[in-house]
This record gives C-alpha cells, sequence and structure tokens, in this order.
C-alpha cells in the first residue's frame, strides 16, 4: 500500500528540504524532522497489548507496544532519518545495510551487511530518502526477507514513479511512506524535480 502524507509539517519541511538555497546543517536538521512525523504516519498499526497503569488516583487500562521495532537505514543517505525515528522509538535496534548504486547500470551494489543468523525484530522499517528506480529497495526487501523478517514498511521522502511501481510489484506486503510521488527520473536515475542527492546534502559532500 502506498502512504503519500498530505500532513502540512511534512509537506512545509518538504518543501525546504528541496531548496536548493537549504544548507547542509539545515538539511541533516529537516531529514530528521522528517524521519520523526514520517514514522508516526507508518507506525499507525503498530501492535499493542493491554496493560494496567497505576496513577496518581487509582488504575487505568493502558497498552504497550508488543512487537520489536527494527530500523534498517540504507547507507548513506537513510542514515539521518534514524535520530528522527529514534525520538518516537528510542529502543529501536538499527541493522545497517550499505548499498550503492553503480553509475552506470543503476543497479545496487551490497558492501556491509551485518545482519545476525537470526532475525531480532517483528518489524522493520527501510529508511531511506529516496525512491528512484527502486533497485536499493527491492534489494533490501530481499535481504531482509531472507534473513526471516515477516513485517517490513518502507519509510523514504521523494518516491519517483518508477520505483513505486518496482517496489510494490517486487514486494506487495511492503506498505510504502512518502512525502510526495515526484514526476520522474531522468536519463541518470535521479528524481525529477527531487532535491538532488540526499547523501551528498546532508554529508557535505557534493
Ligand atoms: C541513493 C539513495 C538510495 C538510492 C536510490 O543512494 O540514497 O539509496 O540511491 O536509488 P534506487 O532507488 O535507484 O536504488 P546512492 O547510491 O547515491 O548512495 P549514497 O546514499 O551512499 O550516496
Amino acid at each position: 500500500m502506498l502512504n503519500i502524507s498530505g500532513h502540512p509539517l511534512i509537506q512545509h519541511k518538504l518543501a525546504l528540504l528541496r531548496d536548493v538555497a537549504t544548507d547542509t546543517v539545515k538539511f541533516r536538521q529537516l531529514v530528521k524532522e522528517l524521519g520523526t512525523l514520517l514514522c508516526y504516519e507508518a507506525t499507525r498499526d503498530l501492535r499493542l497489548q493491554p496493560q494496567s497503569v497505576t496513577t496518581p488516583m487509582g488504575t487505568a487500562q493502558g497498552a504497550q507496544l508488543s512487537e520489536s521495532v527494527g530500523l534498517v537505514p540504507i547507507l548513506r543517505a537513510g542514515l539521518g532519518m534514524i535520530e528522527g525515528v529514534w525520538e518516537l522509538i528510542p529502543n529501536a535496534q538499527v541493522w545497517h545495510i550499505g548499498l550503492y548504486r553503480d553509475e552506470k547500470t543503476l543497479r545496487p551494489v551490497e558492501y556491509y551487511n551485518k545482519l545476525p543468523i537470526e532475525p531480532r525484530v517483528q518489524l522493520c522499517l527501510i529508511l531511506d530518502p529516496m525512491l528512484a528506480t527502486g533497485g536499493s529497495a527491492v534489494a533490501t526487501c530481499n535481504i531482509l526477507k531472507k534473513w526471516g523478517v515477516t513485517r517490513i514498511k518502507f519509510v523514504g521522502l521523494i518516491g519517483a514513479p518508477e520505483g513505486i511501481k518496482a517496489l510494490s510489484d517486487a514486494h506487495p506486503d511492503v506498505d510504502i511512506y512518502l512525502a510526495a510521488q515526484d514526476e520522474r527520473l531522468n536519463d541518470i536515475g535521479f528524481i525529477v524535480p527531487g532535491l538532488g542527492d540526499a547523501g551528498d546534502r546532508q554529508f557535505g559532500t557534493s
């Protein structure tokens, strides 16, 4: 299922993020804040178990989360979203996956993966600002499913129609949460109008 948030705070911050005049420090701050807001959207159906709570005035029926959440940032650009998600789920585990796109083929190349043999989380949130061809997201879902994770969501900022289709076709069970769907990919695989290179803009390497 594709979810594109129309939340005013998300749309306001996304416009600032896209702006070519936004510097690296501000860009990082916005990626973090958007990470928090999109995490809120993506966790609406987290599972709960009932729990009674002693208040100063008596006993209330409450609830606590009943599933453990793992964050899977795709290096590099997904890193900036972790801090924002931790604002809401501070004990979420983080499992890094390193992928870069081959510049010619645009296919993802895996260069870092330290997943243990058995999954230690029930729900994985894949974090990556950009869903361009979708190759990186599809590869990450393949890795996580092979690892044994059955509940996966993709949390990103901007998706191209090509990437959204590729991920939905390959993994129809993976819900996609974005701030925007843009027009298209250009001939070198960048999202148009997009925001440029999310990794370079966060890390000051452009
Ligand atoms: C970018 C982006 C995604 C990927 C999306 O990473 O952060 O991970 O490309 O493209 P896709 O949907 O076509 O796979 P990049 O390869 O530039 O690496 P970086 O984050 O290290 O800069």
